[in-house]
């Protein structure tokens, strides 16, 4: 078998070593796949360690997603802006390659899974931090007519539209604090760890309308705590970020092995868990 793995910090709670698994069973490839904990101050040094000793490909997860992409010799386009990579392996030459597939996966489950049409929609996104920056680019691919960001810090927000200004084509891309925008959306993506804390970004409920879809890039197994504010202010859609774990996994599979896997089982796997 070939040697994979996630790398993180912590990494117990990891449900790629599962999804992976089933991934490999499902196309008969010879994937074995592990987590490993890197020490916060051993990131780089495990990651030689991996290739070293044959491993062929890593996912990356927090806190180290920056650090992936600082250490690549080279980096997909699409993983070029968002500043942060989740997917490392070695190309022909041996060089250190890094892809980022988080937007790639949550483009996928939207459209695909869910049957959202981003193209034209008017999109609210939520948060400016890496998980944010992380999925701009393939948003602003699918041609929304208007992405707006909206961050706590709003300096932050407007850091991030300002970088993505070049790729936003004929999209409208604009940022603000959270309490600007009050008319409904299309599509509202939560992209902020504000639930980590068990808090929710002060919006106005005028965001939400019964043709809303809401999307929480976190997961869990009840309800978030974002779509439950969602559900409770007139929203009907809302959908959590299992789907988005899956597809990025899927995606990732893919760049290594050449094999696009099944999803949908595996979302109903881990949604029965
Ligand atoms: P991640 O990799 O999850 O994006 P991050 O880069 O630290 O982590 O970014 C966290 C995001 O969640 C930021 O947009 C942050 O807002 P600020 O830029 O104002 O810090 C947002 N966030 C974190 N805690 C929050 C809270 N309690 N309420 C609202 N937003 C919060």
């Amino acid at each position: 078998n070939e040697l994979y793995a996630v790398v993180g910090h912590p990494i117990s709670h990891s449900k790629s070593p599962r999804i992976h698994s089933v991934f490999a069973s499902q196309t008969g490839e010879p994937v074995e796949y592990t987590a490993i904990q890197a020490p916060l101050d051993g990131f780089a040094e495990t990651v030689h360690r991996f290739f070293r000793k044959g491993g062929k490909g890593l996912n990356v997860t927090v806190p180290f997603k920056e650090q992936a992409w600082q250490l690549a010799d080279q980096r997909a386009d699409r993983a070029e802006k968002a500043g942060a990579a989740n997917t490392l392996y070695l190309n022909d030459q041996g060089l250190l390659v890094a892809d980022n597939t988080d937007g790639q996966g949550l483009v996928q489950d939207l459209s695909v899974n869910h049957g959202v049409q981003l193209k034209n929609a008017r999109i609210l996104i939520l948060g400016a931090g890496g998980a944010v920056r992380g999925v701009l680019g393939p948003l602003l691919a699918q041609e929304p007519a208007s992405l707006t960001i909206a961050n706590r810090t709003e300096a932050k927000a407007n850091a991030l539209a300002a970088l993505f200004a070049d790729e936003a084509g004929t999209t409208q891309l604009s940022a603000c604090g959270f309490d600007e925008p009050d008319q409904p959306f299309d599509v509202v993506i939560n992209g902020t760890s504000a639930s980590l804390q068990g808090d929710l970004p002060p919006l106005n409920a005028g965001i939400i309308s019964a043709d809303t879809v809401v999307y929480d890039m976190m997961y869990s197994l009840q309800t978030t705590t974002f779509n439950q504010w969602a559900l409770d202010n007139g929203a009907v859609r809302v959908v959590d970020g299992l789907g988005m774990l899956v597809e990025q996994a899927a995606e990732s599979f893919r760049i290594w092995r050449g094999v696009r896997p099944e999803t949908i089982p595996v979302i109903e796997m881990l949604r029965n868990d």
